[in-house]
C-alpha cells in the first residue's frame, strides 16, 4: 500500500468537491418513506422546476454511498436507491415473519405479475416478454443452453464478451460440436477515427462467409472490455436480413440507456438489474421477444428450437407460455426483484432518456479531460458519441501491456485518492498474442462534474508520481 500522498491526499480531493455531500440538500427533503411499489416520495422530491445541476445534486442525494470515496465502478456493480433500500429492508422483514403467504405484499402467484406489469413499458416491452432474472450470467445461461444446436451449426460472437456468455458458448460448442466465430472487433486506440460501419462491416464478412450454417448471433451490446456501444439495432436488422436469432449481452445497458426492446428488434436481451439499473444483488432482466416466435421461422427444425432447462414448469412450457415458464425456477428472493422494481421506476420518473443523457455527458466530460490533463494517455474508446457509453477505457502509460502497474495504479488511486475504479484487459486483436490493459472508469447519475474532473486530477498527479 502506498502512503507516498505528499502534496494531495484523499482527504483534499474529497474536500475539493468530489464525493462531498452536498450542502443545502437535507435527506428531510425526501422525508417520506416509500411503500412497497410506489415511490411516491422520491418522485415528489425530484419533481419541480430546477436547474440541471440542482436535478442531478438532489438525484445525488438519493444515494446511500459512502461519501469518502468516489464510487466509479458501477460496471462491476451499482448502488441501491436510499428509499428501495428501506423497502427493501422492510420487504424481507414482512417475508421473515409471515414466510407463508409474505402478508401478501406480493400479489397472487406467481407473485411478480405486478412487477413486470410496472416496468415493462420503460424497456419497450409487453408484459409477457419480460422475465425478472437473477442476472446477465443467468439470463445468457438459459438461452443459449436451451437452443437445440446440432454439430454444424455456426454462432457468430465477438472477441470481446464477458465469461458470463462465453462459458455457456463453450459449453453448446462441446455438447453439440456447434463452431463458436469470433467477430474481431476494431479498437478505438486515437490512431484513427472509428464509425459505426467499422464495427458492421466483420459481421457482414462473417454471415458472408458462414451463411445459413449461422443459427444465432450472441453480441454485447457493451462490451465490458472497452465500453464501446455497439451498433445494436443495426446489427439486429442485419441478422434479421439472414434469418439469423439475436441474443444480447445487454449487462451494462440496463439503468444506462434508454432501451426500447421492440425497437431494437432483437430475439433476446440479458441484462443486469444489480449494475446500472441499481437494483438489489442477484436480480437482471431478461427479454424475450413475443414468446420467442420468430426463432421457428428462423430456424425451422422438426424438433422444439428452444427448450426451458431453467424452470419448474418446462414441462408445460406450451400451456404457459415462454415468460412464465421463464420466470418460474422455484421459489424466489421476491424482496430483491421488488427493489429491482422500485428502482426501475424511479429511473422512469427520472425520465430513462434524460439519465442516458447525462451519463453520456459525464463520460466525454471524462473523456476531454483525460485527453486534455493526461495526453500521453490512450483512450481505448472513441469519444463518438454514438459508440460511447457509461464506461470510459483509458492507460495513462506508455506500455499498454503492463497490467501490475495498472493494478498498483488502481489501488494507489483508491487508497491515496479515494477513487475507486476498476482495471480491464483484452486482446486488440484476435490473435494478438499479449493483453493490452487500461483502467475502466464508470459514469452515472450519482456522478457530477467534480467526481469527473477530480478523479481525472487525481489520475494526473499518480500518474506523474508512478511513470
Ligand atoms: C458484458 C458482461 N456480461 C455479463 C456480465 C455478468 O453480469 P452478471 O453479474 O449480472 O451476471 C458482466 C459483468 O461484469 C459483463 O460485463
Amino acid at each position: 500500500m502506498s502512503k507516498d500522498t505528499s502534496k494531495f491526499n484523499r482527504r483534499d480531493f474529497l474536500k475539493g468537491g468530489a464525493g462531498v455531500a452536498v450542502a443545502g440538500i437535507s435527506s428531510g427533503l425526501f422525508s417520506n418513506q416509500a411503500q412497497a411499489s410506489d415511490l411516491g416520495g422520491a418522485s415528489s422530491r425530484l419533481s419541480g422546476n430546477h436547474s440541471d445541476d440542482r436535478f442531478w445534486r438532489k438525484v445525488k442525494n438519493e444515494f446511500t454511498l459512502n461519501r469518502r470515496s468516489v464510487y466509479m465502478n458501477v460496471g462491476t456493480t451499482g448502488s441501491m436507491p436510499k428509499d428501495v433500500l428501506k423497502d427493501y429492508d422492510k420487504n424481507n422483514k414482512i417475508v421473515a415473519e409471515h414466510p407463508w403467504d409474505m402478508d401478501n405484499a406480493f400479489g397472487s402467484w406467481p407473485y411478480v405479475n405486478d412487477m413486470i406489469a410496472a416496468i415493462a413499458p420503460g424497456f419497450g416491452a409487453n408484459t409477457d416478454e419480460l422475465v425478472l432474472s437473477r442476472n446477465t450470467t443467468d439470463g445468457m445461461a438459459s438461452i443459449i443452453n436451451g437452443l437445440d444446436f446440432k454439430e454444424g451449426d455456426v454462432i457468430l460472437s465477438t472477441h470481446h464478451e464477458h465469461i458470463g456468455a462465453t462459458s455457456s458458448l463453450y459449453t453448446v460448442q462441446e455438447r453439440f460440436g456447434v463452431e463458436i466465430f469470433d467477430v474481431e472487433l476494431p479498437v478505438y486506440t486515437g490512431e484513427r477515427e472509428l464509425t459505426v460501419e467499422d464495427y458492421m462491416r466483420p459481421f457482414r464478412q462473417a454471415i458472408r462467409r458462414f451463411g445459413d450454417r449461422i443459427k444465432l448471433m450472441v453480441f454485447s451490446h457493451i462490451p465490458y472490455k472497452t465500453g464501446t456501444t455497439l451498433p445494436a439495432k443495426k446489427l439486429c436488422r442485419l441478422a434479421r436480413s439472414h434469418r439469423i436469432p439475436t441474443l444480447i449481452d445487454g449487462a451494462h445497458t440496463i439503468g444506462m440507456l434508454n432501451l426500447d426492446f421492440h425497437d431494437l428488434d432483437c430475439d433476446f436481451y440479458a441484462g443486469s438489474g444489480h449494475k446500472w439499473q441499481c437494483g438489489a444483488g442477484a436480480t437482471g432482466i431478461l427479454y424475450i421477444r413475443d414468446n420467442a416466435s420468430r426463432l421457428e421461422r428462423f430456424w425451422p427444425s422438426d424438433r422444439r428450437p428452444l427448450y426451458f432447462v431453467n424452470s419448474s414448469l418446462a414441462a408445460s412450457a406450451d400451456y404457459y407460455g415462454a415468460q412464465l415458464v421463464s420466470q418460474y425456477v422455484g421459489h424466489d428472493n421476491y424482496p430483491a426483484k421488488q427493489a429491482l422494481t422500485d428502482s426501475c421506476k424511479m429511473w422512469d420518473e427520472i425520465g430513462r432518456q434524460r439519465i442516458e443523457d447525462r451519463v453520456l455527458d459525464l463520460s466525454a466530460l471524462c473523456k476531454e479531460e483525460l485527453a486534455d490533463k493526461i495526453p500521453e494517455g490512450t483512450l481505448f474508446t472513441s469519444p463518438r458519441r454514438e459508440l460511447s457509453s457509461g464506461l470510459t477505457t483509458f492507460n495513462p502509460f506508455s506500455d499498454w501491456t503492463n497490467g501490475e502497474l495498472l493494478t498498483e495504479f488502481r489501488d494507489r488511486l483508491r487508497e491515496d485518492y479515494g477513487y475507486i475504479i476498476r482495471t480491464t484487459d483484452f486482446h486488440i486483436h484476435k490473435d494478438s498474442t499479449e493483453s493490452t490493459y487500461a483502467l475502466r472508469i464508470s459514469t452515472h447519475l450519482f456522478h457530477d462534474e467534480d467526481d469527473v474532473k477530480g478523479l481525472v486530477k487525481a489520475m494526473k498527479h499518480l500518474a506523474r508520481q508512478m511513470s
